[in-house]
């Protein structure tokens, strides 16, 4: 459980409280069974709890598909149709009854060669973000259509990031990000600004 970003959801209205939570739980999230669309997965999965509600559970493909439904009524933000499908295969894949396959690249991963693109998927950005529209947060090409021609924009947008923040789109705030170096952050910025 990320408390800052359920303190997020909870003003978006999607939150819930969580029944057991302890501070210590966070350090033994374990990570999904890397394969194709694990990456996706991650970071569409645990806005809301740990993987390991979803690495304790093995389910068949139609009772996944119930458990996505299930999911959206729970609050999770719309996952486009390809991204259904593609979270719907891994973990039919390896999540399913019975001894899960070895782990592999997360080839649907390996596939983007944009280095931006990769830090988005791990870093649980994509969770609330989409290029071409609202989700949680603001949809990327609007957030470069707002900053059009504000030579300062790169430099704000790094710190939001960094820092979070609220006000510029509602009043759901954004959480903090203490991980990615400078570095990354102005790519990302620089990214964001360059979708038209
Ligand atoms: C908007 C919040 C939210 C998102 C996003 C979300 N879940 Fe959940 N999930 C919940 C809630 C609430 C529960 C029930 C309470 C609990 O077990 O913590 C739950 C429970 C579960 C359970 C049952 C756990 C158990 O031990 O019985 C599984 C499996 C699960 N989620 C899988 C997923 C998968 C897969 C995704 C991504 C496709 C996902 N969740 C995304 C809110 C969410
Ligand atoms: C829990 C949901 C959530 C996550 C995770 C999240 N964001 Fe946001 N983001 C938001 C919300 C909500 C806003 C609007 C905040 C506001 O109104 O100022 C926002 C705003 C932004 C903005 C526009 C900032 C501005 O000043 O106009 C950018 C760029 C952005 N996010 C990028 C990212 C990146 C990159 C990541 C991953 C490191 C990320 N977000 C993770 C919810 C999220």
């Amino acid at each position: 459980m990320k408390p800052r970003v359920l303190a997020a959801l909870a003003l978006a209205g999607l939150a819930f409280a969580p029944a057991a939570w302890t501070p210590g739980a966070l350090a033994e999230n374990k990570q999904l069974i890397s394969g194709p669309g694990s990456t996706l997965t991650n970071a569409k999965c645990t806005l809301c709890h740990d993987n390991d509600h979803i690495s304790r559970t093995r389910l068949t493909r139609p009772e996944w598909e119930e458990n996505l439904r299930n999911m959206q009524q729970r609050g999770m933000p719309p996952l486009t149709a390809d991204e259904a499908s593609t979270i719907l295969a891994y973990l039919s894949t390896y999540y399913a009854p019975g001894e899960p396959p070895a782990a592999t690249a997360d080839t649907l991963v390996a596939s983007t060669t944009d280095p931006v693109r990769k830090l988005l998927d791990a870093n649980a950005c994509l969770g609330c973000h989409a290029v071409d529209q609202k989700l949680v947060g603001p949809g990327f090409r609007e957030v470069a259509a707002k900053y059009a021609g504000d030579a300062g924009a790169t430099a704000r947008l790094a710190a939001e990031i960094r820092s979070g923040g609220k006000g510029s789109w509602g009043e759901i705030p954004m959480p903090g990000n203490s991980v990615l170096t400078d570095a990354e952050l102005a790519s990302i910025a620089g990214w964001v600004l360059g979708q038209k």
